[in-house]
This record gives C-alpha cells, structure tokens and sequence, in this order.
C-alpha cells in the first residue's frame, strides 16, 4: 500500500468527488479526517451535507479497516478549520496529505448577483483553500513533507454563463496553488489541482434539478462537451488522479493541474 501510516484531510469528504477522494485514499493506506459544513447555506439552490451523512461515510471508511474521523467545519471560517486541524493532530498525530475539496455552486448571471450569492461560492472555495493550507502548512512544514491537491474544475479554465463566481474562484484555485507550490517547495511539499469535468454527484443533481431538469436531460445537457462517451466521468475517475498526486509516483511533480474531462477542454476554444 502506497500512503501506509498517512494521515489525510479531505475537505467537503461527506458525499461526491469527496468521499470518493477519501476512499481512494484509504485504500491505498491512509487513514482520513473528512471535514465538511454539514448544514445548508442560504443562497444555494439544493442541500449540502448532513451530520447524518458525513457518520455513514466515517463508518464506510472505518469498515475498510482504517481509522477515520467526521470534523464539522465550515472552511471559511478560520475558527473552525483551525480547531478542526487540532482535533486532527490530535487525534492521528499528523497531517501528510490535505486535499481542498469543498465546494458549492449556483448559477446566477452577474448582473443580477447579490453580494451574498457571491460570497457563498468564491469563499468556500478560495478562501477556503487559504484557510485550510494556512492552518496545515505549517505542520507539513515541520515535517518537512507533505501533499496538497486542491479540486479545481474544467470552470478554471474556462467561462461558464451564470458561473462567473464559480469560475472566478476555481480560476483562483489555480493561482493560488502556484503560488503556494513556489512558497513550499523547498520543504519537500508538492502542491497540485485536479480539474474535472461534469461528475453527475449530489451538487450537480441540485443544479439540474433546480432548472427542472432531471437525471437524463441534466446529464445531457450537462455533460454535452466531453468527448469521450462510451461510459461517465465518476468520483472515482477523480479520487485516482487525487490519489496519484498523494504518492510518490507523482514525487516531481507540483505547481501543476491535471484536467480529468474525457477531453472536454481540448476543444474549448
Ligand atoms: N460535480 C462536478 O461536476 C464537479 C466538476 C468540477 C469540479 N467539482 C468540484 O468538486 C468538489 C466537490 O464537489 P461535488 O460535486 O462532490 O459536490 P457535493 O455537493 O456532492 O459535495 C461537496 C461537499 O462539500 C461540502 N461543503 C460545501 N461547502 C462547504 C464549506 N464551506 N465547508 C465545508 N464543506 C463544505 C458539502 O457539504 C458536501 O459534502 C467541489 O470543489 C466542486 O466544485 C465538481
């Protein structure tokens, strides 16, 4: 097993790309911290986590005989991501691997965006990000090793109507992870992003249905650009590539982006 006696946090980690990002983890050896609001936000059209869900996905993990804990946090709250860090340490000891999961979306055109609306998306997800490295950093640092592989999206690097506060965060994403990865290098400490394309998982069921669409028109409407067809982009498609930036067979890389979309960005303009 390649993260034997690793110790990872998977933000958002209850349901979606999240768990399935903690569970590729946990195969491979690592015992997980999964930290998540687990309570709705105003300004999005569908429910996030539940206290509920985010026990049932500890105990799935538990049952692949590892160790794992379900923290309530808000990431963009620098009270709670740092009691979340130190319940963390100690509980496991350690942090080697952070994985910046969390996110909402809604879509709203810019011209009718209320202030809140905004803050909502670009602040789980950009400050979010900032938080959660601001608080572990300093522990992989310590160490002197670490992973940290942050969820961007193909909206990084691409616009999409309505999306401008996803888009402009997941953008943000990018950024901030070059930055950081420039900053951390020198303490044996790779810094990536994954981007994928439409995973049919809880927040994009929501977005559909919010526009009265169901499983079969949202998934056609929603996964329209990818190119290849033949079967869906899951969470596990995404857990891999996450999982493969967390061992050593990725050790040179860091500051870079790998875009899981079966191809969708290669014809964007
Ligand atoms: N599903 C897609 O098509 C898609 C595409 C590209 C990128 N992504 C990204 O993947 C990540 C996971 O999304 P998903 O599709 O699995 O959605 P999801 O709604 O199924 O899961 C997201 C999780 O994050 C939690 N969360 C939301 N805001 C939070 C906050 N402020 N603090 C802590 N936890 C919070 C939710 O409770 C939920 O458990 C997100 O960053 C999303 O932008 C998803």
């Amino acid at each position: 097993m390649k993260l034997e006696g690793k110790v990872a946090i998977v933000t958002g980690g209850a349901r979606g790309n999240g768990l399935a990002i903690a569970r590729c983890l946990a195969e491979e050896g690592a015992d997980i911290a999964i930290a998540d609001i687990c309570e709705d936000m105003k300004t999005l059209p569908y429910k996030l986590s539940t206290p509920e869900i985010m026990a049932e996905a500890v105990e799935g993990i538990r049952g692949m005989g590892r160790q794992a804990l379900g923290v309530k946090c808000d990431v963009r709250k620098a009270s709670d991501v740092s009691a979340m860090v130190d319940q963390v340490l100690k509980t496991f000891g350690r942090i080697d691997i952070l994985i910046n999961n969390a996110g909402n979306t809604s879509m709203v055109a810019i011209a009718e965006m209320a202030e809140e609306v905004w803050d909502e998306v670009v602040d789980t997800h950009l400050k979010g990000m900032y938080q959660c490295c601001h608080f572990v950093l300093p522990h992989m640092i310590g160490q002197h090793s670490g992973k940290v592989v942050s969820i961007s999206s193909v909206g990084g690097q691409r616009g999409f109507g309505m999306g401008g506060h996803y888009c402009a965060a997941k953008h943000g994403i990018i950024g901030l992870n070059k930055s950081i990865a420039m900053e951390v290098a020198d303490h044996n400490i790779n810094a990536n992003v994954v981007c994928p394309g439409t995973v049919w998982t809880p927040m994009m069921k929501g977005i559909a249905e919010s526009f009265g669409m169901g499983d079969e028109d949202g998934k056609e409407q929603f996964f329209a650009g990818h190119l290849l067809k033949d079967r869906e982009l899951t969470p596990e498609d995404i857990g891999r590539a996450v999982l493969w930036l967390c061992t050593e067979d990725s050790q040179n890389i860091t500051g870079n982006v790998i875009t899981v979309d079966q191809g969708w960005t290669a014809q964007a303009p």
